[in-house]
């Protein structure tokens, strides 16, 4: 099913095109800032990025900006669709690696690769999140559990994440609320660090309407997690693609910003999503 307003989706054929409006770097002015992360790196695929990373230096475009980001320098990308397609331009924009996957293979992500340029690398799920100092991911809920566990352990995990079940099937634990999606995507991924966010903008919204810091009335995302210091650093990373953010509290608070909440489409600055967040309403998905 289409995400809410459907009417402002692109439609399923454009998930891998750009943008209405001409995509990421439009709208998004981000600073230079020295590189001061320390990295700990090792196989092919971070070779690959480090190569890429030397000579990204050398022709002096963006590094990655300064803040809690610091922490961040790959973005392992599970999902190339609407959502996983707009981050990866807006990360490779802000400045981050990407390594994208979905589930028909790489070579299916040739032209995505291409239009990111040299930040870019397209490789298996299992490779993103390998690869990832930081993974994303952006697929049907249904589908959860495919999800490479072992990789992604000890690492903050961005769940965009949500429940249709006219797209992803009756999921009994969601009907009947005594859990939430990214919770689940948390159990399946016991040791990492899974924080929900992007989940409540559109693709096309989210690839147009960042701003940079400090822009009155900038939009606001959502975000919710167990871990305070992944939290932080998904903060950070949310900034630097041209967004504020604001806390809902734990995983178990997501639902606060889950499909037919009044903070699910709008677009609200920071006050305005707090309220919203504040007066949602928990109500069963019929059956
Ligand atoms: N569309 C929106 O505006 C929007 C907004 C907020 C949140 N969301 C949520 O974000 C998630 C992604 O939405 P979307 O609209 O981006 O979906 P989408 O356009 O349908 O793209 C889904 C992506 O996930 C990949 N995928 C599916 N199963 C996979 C698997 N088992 N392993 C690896 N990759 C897999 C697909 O690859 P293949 O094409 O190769 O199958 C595709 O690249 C959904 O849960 C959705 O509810 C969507």
């Amino acid at each position: 099913m289409a995400e809410r307003p459907p009417a402002r989706e692109p439609a399923r054929g454009a998930a891998h095109g750009r943008l209405p409006g001409g995509g990421p770097d439009r709208g998004v002015h981000l600073p230079r800032a020295a590189r001061t992360a320390r990295l700990t790196r090792a196989g092919p695929v971070e070779t690959g990025v480090e190569t890429a990373r030397t000579e990204r230096a050398s022709r002096g475009t963006p590094e990655r900006p300064t803040g809690l980001s610091l922490f961040m320098t790959t973005i392992g990308i599970i999902g190339a669709g609407h959502i996983g397609g707009t981050l990866a331009r807006l990360a490779v924009a802000a400045g981050y690696e990407v390594v994208v996957s979905n589930s028909r293979g790489p070579e299916t992500l040739v032209d995505l690769v291409a239009e990111l340029g040299d930040s870019a690398r397209a490789g298996t799920a299992l490779e993103a999140a390998t690869a990832g100092d930081v993974a994303i991911v952006t697929i049907p809920l249904r589908n959860y559990r495919d999800v490479p566990v072992e990789p992604l352990a000890g690492k903050v995990v961005i769940d965009t994440n949500n429940y249709y079940p006219q797209r992803d099937g009756q999921i009994p634990e969601l009907d009947s609320e005594i859990t939430t999606s990214a919770e689940l995507l948390q159990a399946h991924l016991p040791t990492s660090k899974v924080v929900k966010a992007f989940n409540h903008i559109t693709s096309a919204d989210l690839g147009s309407h960042g701003t940079p810091p400090g822009t009155a009335g900038r939009r606001a995302l959502a975000i919710a997690g167990d871990d305070a210091e992944a939290k932080q650093q998904v903060r950070g990373f949310i900034d630097t693609l041209g967004y504020d953010v604001d806390d809902a509290g734990p995983l178990a608070e997501g639902w606060r910003i889950q499909p037919n909440t009044p903070g699910y489409g709008p677009r609200l600055d920071t006050a305005g999503l707090a309220s919203a967040l504040a007066g949602a309403t928990r109500v069963s998905t019929p059956a």
